[in-house]
């Protein structure tokens, strides 16, 4: 089963662009191939790591509802969302990319979702890495897409409002039982905060930091250019320090 790392936060705190930063340093440590996971109903992990985006997996599920009449005899569900699921796989240079795309609309989905959680989970059995990105707030872990996980990776800024919503989401994933082994604070976007002050309000809040990404420059400019990480040139002072947390994570 792929090393899984799943990164959850409030919006807009950098989720993406940590997750694409992850994945491209993984493929740097020869750590490949990566399964990267765009589990954000509105897709965009696809522009960050310069990949083009397939079929979601949401329409996958919608086309097999529509056709489970029409199947061929002998053709079973799992089949079907097996080859579907090919069709959802943007394969790129040592990362492939699936995006979850839409969640459920007004049909029954229980029996279609049990077969592609199998499907998703024999397909995760062929990768080593897995990254995760995930939707902004707390959805994703209550509707458990956030499953047997090694790493749970926070994000939040250094505000006192999206600590609060760090500690909502780590005291979740701690009720639910959802097979997350271990879980990291990142604390995104600290411009001129003293690392000492902010380490200490978050442990009086119950969270232990697992790293700090200074404000980058860089990452803005290549998001307004629509460019993937990638791009970065080194000397990124986040690409360093998302660098560091990797480093971490892998050998903790
Ligand atoms: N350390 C940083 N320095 C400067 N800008 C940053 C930093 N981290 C992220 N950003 C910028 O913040 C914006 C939001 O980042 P991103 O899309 O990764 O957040 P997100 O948590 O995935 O958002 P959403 O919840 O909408 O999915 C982007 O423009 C990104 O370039
Ligand atoms: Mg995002």
């Amino acid at each position: 089963m792929a090393f899984t790392l799943a990164v959850a936060g409030k919006g807009g705190t950098g989720k993406t662009t940590i997750a694409a930063l992850l994945v491209s340093l993984l493929l740097k440590h020869g750590k490949q191939p990566v399964l990267a996971v765009d589990a954000d109903p509105n897709p965009n992990l696809d522009i960050a790591l310069g990949a083009t985006l397939s079929k979601t997996i949401g329409e996958l599920r919608e086309d097999l509802l529509d056709q489970i009449r029409k199947m061929p005899p002998g053709m079973t569900k799992d089949d079907y969302l097996e080859m579907g699921i090919q069709e959802c796989l943007s394969e790129g240079q040592g990362v492939d990319l699936l995006a979850m795309g839409c969640g459920e609309g007004p049909r029954c989905y229980c029996a279609v979702n049990s077969v592609l959680r199998r499907c998703i989970d024999r397909l995760r059995g062929s990768y080593p890495y897995m990254v995760i990105d995930n939707e902004a707030g707390l959805e994703h872990l209550s509707r458990s897409t956030t499953q047997n996980v090694d790493v749970l990776i926070i994000v939040s800024t250094a505000s006192p409002a999206a600590l609060k919503g760090a500690a909502r989401i780590l005291k979740l994933s701690h009720q639910l039982s959802l097979g997350i082994s271990r879980r990291f604070l990142v604390l995104n976007n600290s411009t001129d905060c003293d690392p000492g002050q902010l380490r200490s309000y978050c442990e009086g809040m119950g969270l232990e930091v697992g790293g700090i990404i200074p404000y980058d420059r860089q990452f803005v400019e290549l998001g307004l250019a629509g460019r993937p990480v990638s791009d970065l040139v080194n000397g990124s002072p986040g690409k360093q320090a998302v660098e560091e947390i990797l480093g971490k994570v892998l050998t903790a």
